[in-house]
């Protein structure tokens, strides 16, 4: 093996450890508290509460990171079936509605009711829509505004995910398809590892498309990515 590639795998690897431990420290911490003679009965729901939480969060980073591995190593299949666009978005935001509205935060959807059907892996898309959407819920707040709109292009289709959030600074815009990298500042607001907008650019370029972003801070956010369209022989 390359020298460069090991050393990118051994960071990796230290990145990955390093991100796990932390809930993985507050699952031990919580667990020796509950085991505490001291603690009442709601002291130990509220510790088994985020003991769970944190669990959770640990699954997600594993999904996560596997998902990063294997598309990484080009050792992930892609499925090949007709995928219909409109049914990806629309159960992608239903999935989410329940965090949408808990942050009161506005959605629109505008995609054409018949588009042509592409051909790809629908779930895979399905994580995509997830990854931006969940984003612009995570990084906006109440009274802000998500718009996801789809359209023909001819020989591809093209989904936007806007909102109305923060913002991305400019000098830190075309880094924030990069593994593991978050912009500063971005812990005091949510939890993440910086590795879903990585993954999600993996799938679109492995369906042959491409993903941008462009962003005004204190104005918001706009990802954009193109799939293509077969066209018929
Ligand atoms: N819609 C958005 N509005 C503002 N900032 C964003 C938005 N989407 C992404 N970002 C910024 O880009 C960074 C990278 O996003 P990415 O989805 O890769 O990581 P994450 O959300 O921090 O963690 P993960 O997705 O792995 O849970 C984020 O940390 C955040 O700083
Ligand atoms: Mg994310």
């Amino acid at each position: 093996m390359q020298n460069a590639l090991l050393f990118q795998q051994s960071d990796l690897i230290a990145e990955m450890v390093h991100e796990i431990r932390t809930p993985l420290a507050a699952i031990v911490a919580y667990a020796e508290l509950m085991q505490r003679s001291s603690a009442t009965l709601e002291q130990n729901r509220q510790f088994s509460d985020i003991i769970l939480n944190e669990a959770e969060r640990l699954n997600e980073m594993v999904r996560n990171f596997l998902d990063f591995a294997r598309l990484e190593s080009g050792r992930a299949r892609l499925a090949q079936d007709p995928v219909d666009l409109n049914t990806v978005i629309r159960m992608a935001v239903n999935v989410l509605t329940p965090q949408v509205d808990a942050k009161h935060i506005g959605v629109s959807v505008a995609v054409p009711a018949t588009l042509p059907s592409i051909v790809g892996d629908a779930q895979r898309l399905h994580q995509v829509m997830l990854n931006l959407l969940g984003n612009a819920i995570k990084y906006c707040r109440a009274g802000d505004n998500i718009m996801v709109t789809a359209s023909d292009e001819g020989d591809h289709l093209a989904v936007s995910v806007a909102d109305t959030g923060p913002g991305i600074p400019a000098q830190a815009l075309p880094r924030v398809f990069e593994r593991f990298y978050r912009v500063p500042g971005a812990e005091d607001q949510a939890l993440g590892a910086g590795l879903g907008l990585t993954i999600t650019r993996q799938i679109v370029e492995a369906h042959g498309g491409r993903i941008t972003v462009s962003s005004v801070e204190g104005k918001g956010t706009t990802f954009m990515f193109t799939l293509p369209v077969q066209q018929d022989a």
